[in-house]
């Protein structure tokens, strides 16, 4: 294990402390998203949680709750989530996220908007004054209208490229959309951002997570952070 990922688990670790039985939960994407289900998978095996309920953010996130024996429901049958530990690309001293660097920013932000606690759990190098400083912006968009909604991602001042998969197609989500990575650099107002990209009718979600993330997790060499949003 790189000394990034034992700092990725050291916040996926802690966040899945916050787990009480009988709560449902939901499970974000991604590197470090995937040591706090192992961990809530742990503490299942142990017997120290019970009767939890949990919404995955993607297929790898609920292939990987199933093998833990964690037990999985939908959002149909549990609306509200009680709380959801997710990973983040980037974050800023506002907790606000760029989210979306393992494409699966929309089911992300669907289960973010339907949990009473969003504990964001990251490494310190995702840390940034500005949201766009480290990351390009994912948006996800219509294949249909991919065209437009990259000119008009341009026309924001952005450098986009469409996301491809491993054989140079582009590459689909799990709601069979394209995704643009908009390479804005530092975004000076990122609600604005937001709103620009709310109104398009071919954006079907973008990485912007403003005013989601109740808690953040930060990892670091002096160890596990807790930064509770204002
Ligand atoms: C998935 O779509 C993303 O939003 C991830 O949560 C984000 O990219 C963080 O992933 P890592 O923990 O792998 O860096």
């Amino acid at each position: 294990m790189t000394d990034r990922d034992a700092l990725k688990q050291a916040a996926g670790v802690q966040a899945a402390e916050w787990v009480d039985s009988g709560m449902v939960v939901g499970l974000g994407t991604g590197s470090t998203a995937i040591h706090a289900i192992t961990a809530v998978g742990v503490r299942i095996a142990e017997g120290s949680l019970t009767g939890v309920v949990a919404i995955p953010t993607s297929k790898a996130s609920a292939d990987a709750a199933e093998e833990l024996g964690i037990p999985l429901g939908s959002l149909a049958d549990h609306p509200v989530i009680d709380l959801t530990i997710d990973g983040a690309d980037e974050v800023d001293p506002d907790l606000r996220l760029i989210k979306g660097g393992g494409a699966a920013l929309l089911h992300e932000k669907v289960v973010a908007q339907a949990s009473l606690r969003e504990v964001i759990v990251v490494d310190d190098a995702k840390c940034s004054e500005r949201l766009g400083t480290r990351c390009a912006l994912p948006v996800e968009v219509l294949a249909f209208g991919w065209r437009p909604e990259s000119e008009y991602l341009d026309d924001l001042g952005a450098d986009v490229t469409l996301r491809r998969g491993p054989y140079d197609e582009p590459l689909v989500t799990e709601e069979g959309n394209w995704i643009l990575d908009a390479a804005f650099g530092p975004i000076a107002d990122p609600e604005r951002l937001a709103a620009l990209l709310d109104r398009r009718a071919g954006v079907v979600a973008h990485g912007l997570f403003l005013g989601l993330a109740t808690d953040l997790l930060v990892a670091g060499a002096d160890g596990v952070e807790h930064r509770p949003a204002l």
